[in-house]
């Protein structure tokens, strides 16, 4: 299951790539494989596609409101030669990324998605940290040490795009309010599912994206979330207050840019590989309520500046205290002997 290390031609404020290899593990503990993945927040869509690759998930659900990041994974999917031909021809220098700027900035009725989602891939690749809507690397004047075009291997971009169109069929894309996605995917799912819900973060959200919530709204996505019957997790940066929405729900508190190594070892995994059978038993008798032993007390965790929270009776690999930390190696030992 090699997986190229960037799936994602966008590179995203906030991505999520470092806890993939997690969620590959849930995947296989929680007996989910070949099963569905959902994102309600998607943005640049690493987790969702590092799954679809590595064979984890047969189909991924991926949903954002920003209609410039929609306009450019539509772009992906529906007109993949048109926008490769973009991409190849584009001059990339300062005159070329205004023209950009000022066309994202000035939307008119008459434009097309292919040349949104082209503007929008423009500026996340020439501007600091991939936000859309910030400034480009170099600075106006370009006498940065890095120049506009410092993030535009096109044709490492180009064979990103053309690997995730060729995946089309199994990529159901959406524009929706998260909270409109999630009711309309209950009847779409199949019974082996995950929702990964990466909200805006509650203190950062606005400045990093086009749409950012309020605190009533990440109210409203909490109660959405907590009448979920799919398995479902949930990142967040950690606050006081999303600690107390989610606060019925086991948790893990990790700092997502500094991860320490997970300890796992010989007698570990093979006690994940119990767990794992057990939840296969359960999934065939039909049985929903967790195992006794997912109710034991969590251990008191390391605090750190993300936190991912979990839904009632998914199985996580509980030696694991950083998501955002398992290698590939420890994902290809576990999953060796899951
Ligand atoms: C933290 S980012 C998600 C990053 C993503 N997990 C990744 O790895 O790239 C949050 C995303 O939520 C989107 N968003 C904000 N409000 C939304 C809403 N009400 N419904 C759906 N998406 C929304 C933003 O456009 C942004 O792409």
């Amino acid at each position: 299951m090699a997986v190229q290390p960037f799936p994602s031609p966008l590179r995203y404020p906030g991505g999520k790539l470092k806890v993939a290899n997690y969620v590959k593990l849930l995947f296989t503990l929680n007996n989910l494989l070949d099963g569905d993945y959902a994102e309600p927040y998607a943005g640049g869509c690493s987790v969702a596609l590092s799954l679809l690759f590595g064979q984890y998930a047969s189909r991924i659900f991926i949903n954002d409101i920003d209609p410039d990041v929609f306009a450019f994974w539509h772009s992906v999917l529906n007109e993949t030669d048109a926008l490769v031909k973009l991409i190849a021809d584009a001059p990339v220098h300062m005159p070329e990324w205004r023209v950009k700027r000022h066309f994202l900035d000035h939307p008119l009725d008459e434009d097309t998605l292919l040349q949104r989602g082209f503007g929008a891939f423009y500026l996340n690749r020439t501007n600091r940290s991939g936000i859309i809507r910030g400034g480009v690397i170099g600075g106006q004047d370009q006498k940065g040490k890095w120049g506009v075009d410092a993030r535009f291997n096109k044709p490492e971009l180009i064979s990103r795009i053309e690997k995730i169109a060729r995946y089309r069929d199994r990529i159901h894309l959406t524009n929706d309010d998260a909270l409109v996605f999630l009711k309309n995917l209950k009847p779409k799912l199949q019974k082996r599912s995950l929702i990964y819900l990466d909200p805006p973060y509650f203190n950062k959200g606005e400045g990093l994206y086009t749409n950012a919530y309020g605190p009533e709204e990440h109210k409203d996505v909490a109660k959405a979330v907590a009448q979920l019957r799919t398995p479902w997790i949930v990142s967040y940066d950690t606050t006081e207050r999303i600690l107390e929405l989610y606060s019925k729900f086991e948790k893990i508190e990790y700092n997502l840019f500094h991860s320490a190594a997970n300890h796992v070892d010989e007698a570990h995994i093979v006690k994940l590989a119990a767990a794992a059978k057990a939840a296969q038993l359960r999934l065939e008798s039909g049985i929903t309520e967790p195992a006794t032993e997912d109710k034991e007390e969590p251990k008191p965790r390391r605090r750190g500046k993300e936190v991912m929270f979990f839904s009632k009776g998914l199985l996580r690999p509980d030696r694991i205290d950083d998501p955002s930390g398992v290698s590939a190696k420890q994902l290809n030992q576990l999953s060796l002997a899951l």
